[in-house]
């Protein structure tokens, strides 16, 4: 594995890789690498001639009273497990590589960035696509991937690759779970042994949702008030949100009748975590 930490370096790697015929594959993270993360891995190993993953805790997502100063960084660790997956290139530039002083330019998806996650972290969206914009011009993957737990941060990707003609094929993978059905996310690392207990009422009020459309419920009203009873059984978990949105533009549906995303974020204690599912009828 090539681990490059500046941008030349990178660019080179890449276009090395590029020039060998290669379809390069790259996969975006913070690191404090888990499964959720091997999955794409391996995913983009099955897709691609050639991966790239990238591990930078991006500043420019982070509100500033969020966790950017704690959120766990494990270098070492990481390395020897994407060395392990068989990954050819690591990017894992300095936060003065990405963001040299007097940079004022941003990528920012109008709209869909205030929308879920956005409307809770205002902010968080345009450090996102700036940094993957950033990413896709070092990397130019012909593919990337991106995890499903985090729907609202993919639907603001497409929209931007779609909108300024990235060259990037954009594939969501599935959300891998912990075996009692938590989400696995770098931020459970955060929950004590009462909060990663109280952390499943996301899964389960997913669940209730899920039942009750299973049963033939299709107002989305009847869903929320249910997910949120759910909630109710568990008061020291703060909900977020908990919406029902079309997974493309995230605007509130009232009625499920085509394919639809229902996303809760909620803090358990001072951690804010997030899960989603999609009901297709
Ligand atoms: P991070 O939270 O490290 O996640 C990196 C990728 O792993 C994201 O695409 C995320 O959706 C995916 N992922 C995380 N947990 C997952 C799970 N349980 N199952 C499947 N995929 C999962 O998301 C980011 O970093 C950043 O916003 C980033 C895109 C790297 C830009 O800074």
């Amino acid at each position: 594995m090539k681990v490059c930490t500046t941008i030349p370096e990178a660019r080179a790697a890449c276009r090395d890789a590029r020039a060998r015929g290669k379809r390069l594959g790259l996969v975006p993270t913070m690191g404090a690498l888990h499964e959720g993360h091997l999955s794409l891995v391996r995913a983009a190993k099955a897709q691609c001639d050639a991966v790239a993953v990238s591990i930078f805790v991006n500043p420019t997502q982070f509100g500033p009273k969020e966790d950017l100063s704690t959120y766990p960084r494990q270098l070492d660790r990481d390395c020897r497990l994407l060395e392990g997956e068989g990954v050819d290139i690591l990017f894992a530039p300095p936060v003065e590589e990405m963001y040299p002083p007097g940079g004022v330019t941003w990528v920012l998806v109008e709209g869909l960035s205030e929308k879920l996650d956005g409307r809770s972290r205002p902010g968080h969206f345009r450090g996102v696509t700036t940094i993957v914009a950033k990413l896709f011009h070092i990397i130019e993957p012909a593919t990337a991937f991106f995890g499903q737990k985090d729907a609202a941060q993919v639907a603001v990707i497409r929209r931007m690759v779609q909108d300024l003609n990235f060259a990037v094929e954009i594939v969501a993978c599935p959300i891998v779970r912990e075996a009692d059905g938590l989400a696995m996310s770098s931020r459970n690392a955060y929950l004590n042994r009462e909060e990663r207990g109280r952390a499943l009422v996301l899964q389960w009020s997913l669940q209730e949702a899920r039942q009750q459309f299973d049963a033939g419920e299709r107002a989305a009203a009847k869903l929320i008030s249910a997910a949120k009873e759910v909630f109710a059984g568990e008061p020291q978990v703060v909900l977020d949100y908990f919406e029902i949105v079309d997974p493309d533009t995230l605007d509130p549906v009232e009625r499920i009748s085509q394919k639809t995303l229902v996303a809760v974020a909620a803090y358990v204690g001072m951690t804010r975590l997030i899960d989603n599912l999609v009901l297709n009828p």
